[in-house]
């Protein structure tokens, strides 16, 4: 099935069972809004630069990140200053220092920055690979704290990390989560490959956002992006493994099938770990949902 078909819903004006498998999906990922993506990270990515940057803007973005970001500076125009990881002795890529993140930090770069000549600007974003090909992840929670009024928002590229929500392993170490409390400016987003560490096909991606106390997602901003980067023919069964992906996770347990594949837990850091309530988690009644075009984050949203 190529074109669009009413009674299977539309991902591109976002009606039908379509948007309410992405309603369902932002519940189990604890996210205020989640948007199936047809052609991978690479392009959720793009959407979410092109929703939130301009020419001239200000980003701070890893030096070790996805092509595809680097592909999000040039078609936006932005003004990049990048964050710096370390290299051991045989030229391997290490984790970005904790010192680079902080607002001095980022501040001394933009005064070095020839480009720059408002030095008073707010970065519009600072962009970090989360989970690298190496597996290197970062304390989103911490950077999220420190930075919340400093940028306008933080992508966490979890392209390799969708299912970090799910254990308690990566605890504070995945971009969004409904347990922490909400920055109080900073919009947080997430891109996330579906198709690589979940049940999606080839391609398959979303992006996840969690708004601030005071900055909601501009819905019809962000639409015209995601209609700006996606095909008038999105792939049904793509679209239907996002579904698949987000309903096994539903009843995901740390001792599941999924993580004792893919991520064995050896007995004593398993006995480290903080102690779980309950026997699964439950979807967060009532707040969670997918597009909007008002600010709140549980309205039914359009695209
Ligand atoms: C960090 C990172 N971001 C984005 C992507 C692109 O993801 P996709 O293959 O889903 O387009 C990759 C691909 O490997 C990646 O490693």
């Amino acid at each position: 099935m190529c074109n669009a078909v009413e009674e299977r819903g539309q991902l591109l004006d976002d009606t039908g069972p379509i948007a309410e498998s992405e309603k369902r999906a932002a519940r189990t990922f604890k996210a205020d809004h989640l948007f199936f993506v047809t052609n991978g990270t690479s392009t959720s990515n793009k959407i979410v630069w092109n929703s939130l940057v301009g020419a001239g803007d200000i980003v701070v973005v890893d030096r070790n990140c996805h092509s595809s970001v680097l592909h999000a500076i040039i078609l936006t125009g932005a003004v990049p200053i990048f964050l710096t990881p370390t290299r051991n002795l045989a030229g391997i890529i290490g984790p970005i220092p904790r010192s680079e993140f902080t607002p001095e930090s980022i501040q001394a770069k933009i005064d070095a920055n020839p480009f720059i000549t408002d030095k008073t600007k707010k970065p519009r974003m600072l962009a970090l690979t989360q989970s690298t090909y190496d597996g290197i992840i970062y304390n989103a929670e911490e950077i999220t704290q420190t930075l919340d009024g400093h940028v306008d928002a933080l992508h966490f590229d979890e392209a390799w990390l969708p299912h970090a929500s799910f254990h308690e392993l990566y605890s504070g170490m995945h971009a969004i989560s409904d347990e922490r409390a909400r920055p109080r400016d900073t919009m947080i987003y997430a891109t996330q490959s579906t198709h690589k560490l979940l049940a999606g096909l080839s391609q398959a991606s979303q992006v996840l956002v969690r708004e601030a106390e005071n900055t909601a997602l501009d819905q019809t901003i962000f639409n015209e992006s995601f209609l700006m980067h996606t095909s008038t023919s999105p792939q049904y069964s793509i679209i239907a493994s996002c579904d698949v992906s987000a309903a096994d996770r539903v009843s995901s347990e740390p001792t599941d099938w999924w993580f004792d594949v893919w991520a064995p837990i050896r007995p004593r850091v398993r006995a480290s770990l903080p102690a779980r309530s309950g026997s699964s988690r439950p979807p967060r009644s009532g707040t969670a949902s997918s597009r909007s075009m008002t600010a709140s984050p549980c309205s039914t949203p359009s695209k």
